[in-house]
């Protein structure tokens, strides 16, 4: 099977190119060698490879800066959605568009079903949704729009990398205790993924994270315990829980954001692991790469 994947050197591009199944014939894009913006590019570029699937991990992912970028984010996220999946159409490939848990409303109290309506407060959450909807209205038979949350790898710029960065740096972190959801490792869900592109029957809405749930306040702990564990830190700090309202930003971010995968578990056979045993298994790997690192620099 020939799949394109666009958002290669993102999280989720990233870990979708290291754990590509055997028989995948693969054709990984970053944004220099494929902008999801430019319609002819992606004409182009799919004419020529003729893939069996796309998938689609390029995203504007700024929340914060995107409620002053309201046009790049809604170009990114909405209208080469809709270029990509009515580009997809044209030459019969299926269509895989990851999108977010923040087109929710966050009024909830327990898991969000695939087929809850999307209800964004943020310009983020809203060009997310707006993606889905023309993805939805170009190509709705041969398209999967897989919702996540709060992802994070090794690479790039994640919640866990950057609480590592400041808890060496500082004494004290004050950290939102009020807002909740699933962070998930994005080598999970790029497990998922191609479990997904590969017994690709299926298309809809489908939700997926690692299992459980975390306030960041929750989160901001177990990155610190493990850390210390892992020799990743090695002084102690203060971890402070506050209030959304102490702590406010300018876009505003879902109260409670946890996704019901169990759909795409039960049709996919897909295992969720708990995510702090997750966030265990990517702080190993980012210990691996710091020696590896180290070791470089050394010799
Ligand atoms: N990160 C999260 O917490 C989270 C949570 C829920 C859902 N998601 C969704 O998961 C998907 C993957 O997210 P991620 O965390 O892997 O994001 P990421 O690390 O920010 O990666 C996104 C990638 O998209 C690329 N990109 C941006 N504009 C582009 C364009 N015009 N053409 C081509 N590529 C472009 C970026 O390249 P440049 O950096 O060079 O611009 C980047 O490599 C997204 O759909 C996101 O909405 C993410």
């Amino acid at each position: 099977m020939r799949v394109l994947i666009t958002g290669k050197n993102g999280q989720v591009g990233n870990d979708l190119v290291k754990t590509v199944p055997k028989g995948i014939d693969l054709y990984p894009f970053g944004h220099n060698d494929l902008d999801i913006t430019c319609e002819t590019t992606i004409s182009t570029k799919l004419n020529e490879i003729k893939p069996d699937y796309i998938i689609n991990a390029a995203a504007y992912t700024a929340v914060v800066r995107a409620e002053k970028e309201h046009k790049q984010a809604t170009l990114v996220n909405t209208t080469a959605a809709g270029y990509l999946s009515a580009a997809a159409k044209e030459v019969a490939a299926k269509f895989l568009h990851i999108s977010t848990d923040f087109v929710f409303d966050g009024l909830q109290s327990s898991p969000y079903q695939p087929d809850t309506p999307a209800n964004p407060f943020s310009i983020y959450g809203e060009s997310k949704a707006n993606g889905e909807a023309l993805v939805r209205k170009y190509f709705a038979a041969g398209s999967i729009i897989l919702r996540t949350s709060w992802v994070y790898s090794t690479t790039g710029h994640n919640f866990v990398k950057t609480m590592l960065n400041l808890m060496r740096d500082r004494d004290e972190l004050q950290v939102v205790c009020d807002q909740v959801g699933t962070p998930t490792w994005s080598k999970n869900l790029a497990l998922t993924i191609w479990a997904m592109v590969t017994n690709n029957a299926h298309s809809g809405i489908y939700h997926w994270s690692d299992a459980g749930v975390a306030s960041w306040y929750d989160f901001a702990i177990a990155i610190y315990e493990e850390a210390l564990n892992f020799q990743l830190l090695d002084k102690t700090i203060k971890i402070i829980p506050v209030s959304t309202s102490q702590y406010p930003t300018p876009a505003k971010r879902p109260a409670y954001s946890v996704l019901d995968s169990s759909l795409t578990n039960k049709i996919w056979g897909v295992q969720q692991e708990h995510w702090r045993q997750a966030l265990r298994k990517m702080l190993i790997e980012q210990k691996k790469l710091i020696q590896i690192s180290n070791e470089l620099i050394k010799s």
